[in-house]
């Protein structure tokens, strides 16, 4: 993944002052810097949720599409894990899972299959029949990573994904992110204040005033 001379202002707020940063395949990168240093801004313009003013990102080699034309890349290719786990409400664990997997055209009954795998990797097979309300807040956010690696994506990215959990989960959800990220080999960056998750990185990236202070 390569972000170059990236620029992305909303009006009169520079949120992106010319940001470059490279990560490795496989490589687990941390994003760390104040609230509104540009974190958020630059993991959705690499995952394609909007796109830069001046600048070039590429994932996998090739340049991220516009979003308009990005619905195959953010179903194959990046996977999103936010703060907020965003599942719906009156959907089981499971059904949240085959909700991704429905979006991508697979049949009802590998649907079926590939949702009960997933949650049993991120270690929820007992609960695949609970609705959200019915889980913890660890527990929501495992489901909320099963669906994003439902498609099996390349790089996986985690908006503070710990910032909702009081500490004791948000260190099993981190865990969790490690474990899976080092038996898939995908690339994994994650915006987060947490001194833990840092701690777990191989490298962590400061973003100061929409710049790269430290990489
Ligand atoms: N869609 C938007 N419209 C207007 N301003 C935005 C938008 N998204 C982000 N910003 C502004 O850009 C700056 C960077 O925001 P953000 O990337 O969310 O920071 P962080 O995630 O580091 O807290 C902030 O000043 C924020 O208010
Ligand atoms: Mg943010």
């Amino acid at each position: 993944m390569t972000v170059r001379d990236v620029v992305k202002s909303f009006g009169p707020i520079h949120a992106l002052r010319g940001v470059s940063l490279a990560v490795a395949r496989s490589e687990f990168v941390t994003i760390t810097g104040p609230s509104g240093s540009g974190k958020s801004t630059l993991l959705g313009l690499i995952g394609s949720l909007d796109r830069p003013d001046q600048g070039t990102i590429t994932v996998a080699g090739e340049p991220v599409p516009h979003p308009r034309d990005a619905v195959r890349f953010r179903r194959h290719v990046v996977g999103f894990v936010f703060q907020d786990n965003l599942l719906l409400p009156y959907l089981s664990a499971q059904s949240n899972v085959e909700a991704a997997l429905l979006a991508s055209g697979v049949g009802l009954r590998e649907r079926r299959a590939r949702s009960i795998e997933l949650l049993t990797e991120v270690g929820l097979s007992d609960r695949a029949g609970s609705i959200p309300a019915e889980l913890s807040g660890g527990q929501r956010q495992a489901v909320a990573l099963a669906r994003a690696l439902a498609n099996d994506p390349q790089l996986l990215l985690a908006d503070e994904p710990t910032g909702a959990l009081d500490s004791a989960s948000g260190q099993l959800a981190l865990d969790l992110l490690s474990s899976v990220r080092e038996r898939r080999g995908m690339t994994l960056i994650v915006v987060s204040h947490d001194d833990a998750v840092a701690a777990r990185a191989d490298r962590v990236v400061q973003l100061v005033d929409g710049r790269v202070l430290r990489s």
